[in-house]
C-alpha cells in the first residue's frame, strides 16, 4: 500500500483573474495534505492547474483585445507566484492548452465515440457562463443562476452528446456502496437524490465558438469545457502519453474541490471514466465556501481579497494555518480580519511562540546552549511520561484526522500537545530546579524532554507552518531540510541526540495587534 503513489488534486482554476482566497482554500488544504503524506513516507503526486477554455475565458480575453491564449500566458504566471507566496508544494501544474493534455482529451473522447458513447443530437437549453453548465429552470432564482446572478443565455445548436443516462443504475450503487466517494455525507446524500430524480445525457461539443479543443472527427465543434477540464486529471498523469505511469499513479486518491463543482465530479466525471472502463477516483471531497460578511468571496461579487494581501500581515504561514485551523473542513466558514489575528495571536504567537522561546532561553540560560543527554528510563518521573503519553495519542488523532480529511481536527490535535508542553513546563517549573545544584540532573532531564517536545512539533506541524517549521528545526540545532524527515522513522519521542547547539532568535511569530493592517 504504501509503495503506491498517493494523488491528490485541485480543482483548475478558471483564469478570467488573478486567484482570490476562494481559489487558495482548496490549494493550501490539499498542500498541507499532500505534505503530510510526504511526511509519512508516502509517494505522493500533488497536481494543480488551470482551466484555460470556454466561453468565460474567450470572453474575459476579448475584453482584454487579446487572444485567448495570450490573455492565458499572460495571467498563469500571476498564479504560479499566488502558489509559491503560499509555499504550495505542488509536484505538476497543468494547463489545459497544452499539447500534453490536448492530444489525450482528444483520444479519450474518440474512444468514446467509437464505443457508441457519444452520438449527435441538438439542443436548446440556458446556459450560465460563470457556471459554464447548461441550466435547468428549477435551478434558477428569478430568473437568474444563483451562484453568479446573472441571466443564463438561451443556446440552441447541434452538439455531440455524451450517454450520460446510461450510468445512473452503475452511479447510485457507487454513492450507496462505497461511502468515501463522495464525501463528506451531506454531499453524497445530496447527488445520490439528484441522481435518483433522473439523468439526462450531457451535451459534450459546442459550435458557437472555437476557444476548446477540436472534437477530432468534427473539428468544426469543440469539446465543452468541462469534458476538457475533467481530464486534465488523467492526462497529467500519463494517460494517453504513459501507460505505464499512468497505471501507477491513476486513480486518484482525493479529488478536492468546492461544493459547487459537486456534480461534474461525482456524475459526470465517473460515468465518463466507467465509459472507457478506467478506475474511479477513491474520494471526490467537497469543502464549503469561504464568506465575507455573510456572501460567497469572489472576484464578481467584488468581495475578492488577494492573499497577497493577508500574507503581507501574517506571513505564508500564518495565512494557511489561519485557514487550516478555523474552518471546519467542509462546512461554509467566515472569514475576518478580527479572527484571523485572534487565532495567530493565541495559537502561533502564544501557544507555539512562547514555548519555544521559553525552551530555547532556559536551554541556553541554564545549560550553556546544549541540548543535554536524553533521559533513562528510571529518570522519567509521572509528569514526564504524561507529557509523552500526550505526544503519543495527539500525533496518533492527527494521523487519523488527515485519513478523514479534517485538517482543523488534526491540527487541533497537534495543539493539544503544544499547550500540554506549556502546562508540562508550569509543572515541573525549570526556574526552581535550577537554583538547586541537587537538581541538576533533573533539569536536565526536563529540558531534554522540552526539546524533544519541540522537534517533535516541528516535524507535527510542518505540513501547515512549513517555514517555522524548519525554523524551529534549525534553532534545536538540526541540520537538513525538515522535508526529507518521516514521522515514520524521525517520529518516536527520545529520536533527539544530546550535544546539540540551540540558538535563541527573534519571536517565530511577533504578536499582532489588533489594528495592524
Ligand atoms: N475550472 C473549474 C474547475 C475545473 S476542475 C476540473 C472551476 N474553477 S473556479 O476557478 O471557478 O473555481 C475553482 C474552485 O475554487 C472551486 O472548487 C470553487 O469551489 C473554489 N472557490 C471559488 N470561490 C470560493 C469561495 N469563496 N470559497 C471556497 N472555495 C470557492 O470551477
Amino acid at each position: 500500500m504504501s509503495d503506491e503513489t498517493f494523488y491528490i488534486t485541485t480543482p483548475i482554476y478558471y483564469i478570467n483573474d488573478v486567484p482570490h482566497l476562494g481559489n487558495a482554500y482548496p490549494t493550501v488544504v490539499s498542500d498541507f495534505i499532500a505534505r503530510f503524506r510526504r511526511l509519512q513516507g508516502r509517494r505522493v503526486f500533488f497536481l494543480t492547474g488551470t482551466d484555460e477554455h470556454g466561453v468565460r475565458i474567450a470572453r474575459t480575453a476579448e475584453s482584454k483585445g487579446l487572444a485567448p491564449r495570450d490573455w492565458a500566458d499572460q495571467i498563469v504566471p500571476r498564479w504560479h507566484d499566488a502558489w509559491k507566496a503560499l509555499d504550495i508544494s505542488y509536484d505538476d501544474f497543468i494547463r489545459t492548452t497544452e499539447q500534453r493534455h490536448e492530444g489525450p482529451v482528444q483520444q479519450f473522447v474518440q474512444a468514446l465515440y467509437d464505443k457508441d458513447e457519444i452520438y449527435l443530437g441538438s439542443y436548446e437549453g440556458l446556459y450560465c457562463v460563470g457556471c459554464e453548465a447548461f441550466k435547468q429552470p428549477d435551478e434558477l432564482v428569478d430568473g437568474k443562476c444563483p451562484l453568479h446572478g446573472i441571466e443564463p443565455e438561451v443556446v440552441e445548436e447541434d452538439n455531440y452528446f455524451f450517454r450520460l443516462s446510461k450510468y445512473r443504475d452503475r452511479l447510485i450503487e457507487l454513492y450507496e456502496t462505497d461511502e468515501r466517494f463522495v464525501m463528506p455525507e451531506v454531499r453524497r446524500n445530496e447527488v445520490l437524490g439528484k441522481v435518483k430524480q433522473g439523468l439526462q445525457d450531457l451535451s459534450i461539443s459546442r459550435v458557437s465558438f472555437d476557444w476548446g479543443i477540436p472534437i477530432p472527427w468534427d473539428p468544426k465543434h469543440v469539446i465543452y469545457v468541462w469534458v476538457d477540464a475533467l481530464q486534465n486529471y488523467i492526462t497529467a498523469a500519463g494517460y494517453g502519453s504513459d501507460d505505464e505511469r499512468f497505471n501507477r499513479v491513476w486513480p486518484a486518491d482525493i479529488h478536492l474541490i468546492g461544493k459547487d463543482i459537486v456534480w461534474f465530479h461525482a456524475v459526470i466525471w465517473p460515468a465518463l471514466l466507467m465509459a472507457l472502463d478506467l478506475p474511479l477516483p477513491r474520494t471526490v471531497f467537497a469543502h464549503g465556501f469561504l464568506l465575507v460578511g455573510g456572501e460567497k468571496m469572489s472576484k464578481s461579487r467584488a468581495t475578492g481579497i488577494s492573499p497577497h494581501d493577508l500574507i503581507e500581515t501574517f506571513g505564508s504561514d500564518g495565512y494557511r494555518y489561519y485557514f487550516l485551523r478555523e474552518v471546519s473542513f467542509g462546512q461554509d466558514g467566515t472569514f475576518s480580519w478580527e479572527s484571523m489575528v485572534a487565532r495567530y495571536n493565541s495559537d502561533l504567537a502564544n501557544d507555539l511562540g512562547n514555548l519555544a522561546a521559553r525552551v530555547l532561553t532556559m536551554i541556553g540560560r541554564y545549560l550553556g546552549g546544549v541540548i543535554p543527554q536524553p533521559p533513562e528510563a528510571p529518570e522519567l518521573t509521572a509528569a514526564d511520561d504524561a507529557l509523552v503519553a500526550t505526544f503519543r495519542d495527539s500525533v496518533a488523532d492527527m494521523g487519523r484526522a488527515v485519513d478523514n480529511i479534517a485538517p482543523h481536527e488534526a491540527l487541533k490535535a497537534a495543539w493539544r500537545f503544544v499547550r500540554k508542553a506549556n502546562a508540562y513546563v508550569e509543572e515541573v517549573t525549570p526556574w526552581t530546579l535550577a537554583k538547586d545544584d541537587q537538581q541538576s540532573r533533573r533539569l536536565e532531564v526536563v529540558l531534554y524532554n522540552l526539546a524533544e517536545s519541540l522537534r517533535l512539533i516541528s516535524l507535527m506541524v510542518s505540513a501547515a507552518t512549513p517555514r517555522a517549521a524548519q525554523e524551529l528545526w534549525g534553532r534545536l540545532g538540526l541540520e537538513g531540510p525538515l522535508e526529507d524527515t518521516r514521522l515514520t522513522a524521525d517520529g518516536a519521542w527520545g529520536g533527539l541526540s544530546g550535544g546539540l547547539r540551540v540558538r535563541t532568535g527573534d519571536p517565530l511569530w511577533p504578536r499582532l495587534d489588533a489594528a495592524t493592517g
